[in-house]
Parts: structure tokens; sequence; C-alpha cells
């Protein structure tokens, strides 16, 4: 396993976004791994307790209900979700993170498979009656933060809904930072502008030392 360097990491990420290729160096992080999805830096190994408690209030139907999971990295979420009774897609744009998947689970129920949040199959859209996402719009750099929330937005069908859990931070502060916390403004467009409702949301600090602001919201799409 490569050691994990933060400052050579952020270096080389903005380096990506400059050259304007935000998306070239995903695959490489979890090629570092060598095989060994524990040590994915940002991989908590556990599904986000936020998601487990809205599973326990929301399980699946016994009517089919599906749900996708964006940039899914090494499974937890598509995990827990697939536990809870949906029919999950884990997607995510790195082969080395879809094949740490599958030998990490090889008896899941989940599809995992390489796709592109920025080119997904047409047939995805409006599609999913959970949308959930955690921490790649940060990870993104300006443009490609909106395009990322509208193709999110997109995914999910009427009365369906998208989890949204990401770094969180206050307006004009940190703007220079990677990963890039999304502000209150920024995770509002989901409302503002791609017309979901805000069912409910959390601001809360993570229990890292020091702690870390997040966001976790809870949005449904309501039109007939
Ligand atoms: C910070 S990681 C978070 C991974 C996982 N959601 C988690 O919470 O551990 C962001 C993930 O998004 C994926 N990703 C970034 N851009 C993407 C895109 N355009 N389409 C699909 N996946 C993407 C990356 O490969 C990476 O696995």
């Amino acid at each position: 396993m490569k050691e994990f360097d933060p400052v050579a990491y952020k270096q080389m990420v903005k380096k990506f976004q400059e050259n304007d290729n935000p998306t070239g160096w995903f695959d490489s992080i979890y090629i570092d791994a060598q095989g060994d999805y524990k040590s994915v830096f940002w991989a908590d190994l556990q599904p986000s307790p936020y998601l487990v408690k809205w599973l326990k209030e929301n399980p699946a139907s016994s009517k089919q209900k599906k749900a996708i999971v964006v940039g899914c990295g090494v499974g937890d979420d598509a995990q827990a979700l697939s536990e809870y009774g949906y029919e999950v897609i884990g997607f995510d744009i790195s082969k080395e993170a879809i094949k740490l998947c599958k030998s990490r689970y090889p008896n899941s129920k989940v599809t995992y498979l390489v796709a592109d949040l920025f080119d997904y199959d047409k047939q995805w859209l409006e599609n999913f009656d959970v949308v959930y996402e955690c921490n790649t719009i940060q990870v993104l750099p300006g443009k490609y933060r909106i395009q990322a929330r509208k193709a999110i937005s997109n995914l999910v069908k009427k009365q369906g809904y998208a989890l949204v859990s990401c770094r969180s931070r206050k307006k004009g502060e940190q703007e220079n930072d990677i990963p890039l916390p999304l502000d209150y403004d920024e995770i509002n467009k989901f409302v503002r502008d791609d017309n979901l409702e805000e069912i409910n949301f959390l601001a809360y600090d993570d229990t890292q030392i020091p702690s870390v602001p997040h966001f976790f919201a809870i949005y449904k799409r309501n039109e007939e």
C-alpha cells in the first residue's frame, strides 16, 4: 500500500483540475490501495449512520424499489441500501473502485458498474426511488459541481428521494480547499434550481478530532 500524503494529494488534484481533467485522478487513489479496500483513505468502511437511520424508517416496500449510489467508492452505502430491500446500482468512474467492490462483496445483490455521472445511460433518467450521493460533488471543481448536482437530481423519479451527504462550510470560507465543502447556498440548489423539495436538513459536526462540519439532506421530487 502506498502511504497517503495529504500535501501531494492536494497538489495532484489541483493539477488535474487546472488541466480541466477533473475526473482523471480518481482511479489512481484506488490503484494505490493495491487491492486492499481498507487502505482507500476516504473510505469510512461503514455505511453512513444517517443513511442507515433513514433506511430503518424507509425500507423498500414489497414493491420493487430501485436505488442508485453515485460514486459508490468501496461499496458500504450501496450494500446498506441492498440490505434494506432496494434493488441497487452502485456506480463509479473508477474501474479499480468497482473491482474492489466486486472482490469485497462477491455475493452481493448490488449491481456494481463503471459509469460516469456526466454521461450515464439515458434510461437512468428519473428512474430511481432513492439516489444516494456522498462526497462526490465536493471533490469536483467549478462548473462540474453544477453539472454533477443536476445529473444527480435527474436520476430521481417522481415521488423519489435524493439523499445528499457532504462536508460543509460557511459561505466565503475555505474557498481554495480540496475537497471543497458545500455551503448552504450550493446544496440548496437541489431545491431552488432542480425543483426538489427539502424533506429534512441536518447540519452536524462529525466525530473526527478536530471535528468536520457536514450536511445530510433529504430531498424529494414531488411534481406529477
Ligand atoms: C470522495 S470519493 C467518495 C466515495 C464514496 N461515495 C464514499 O463516501 O466513500 C468520490 C467518488 O466519486 C467518484 N466519482 C468522481 N467523479 C465521478 C463521475 N463523474 N462519475 C462517477 N463517479 C465519480 C470517485 O471515483 C470516487 O469514488
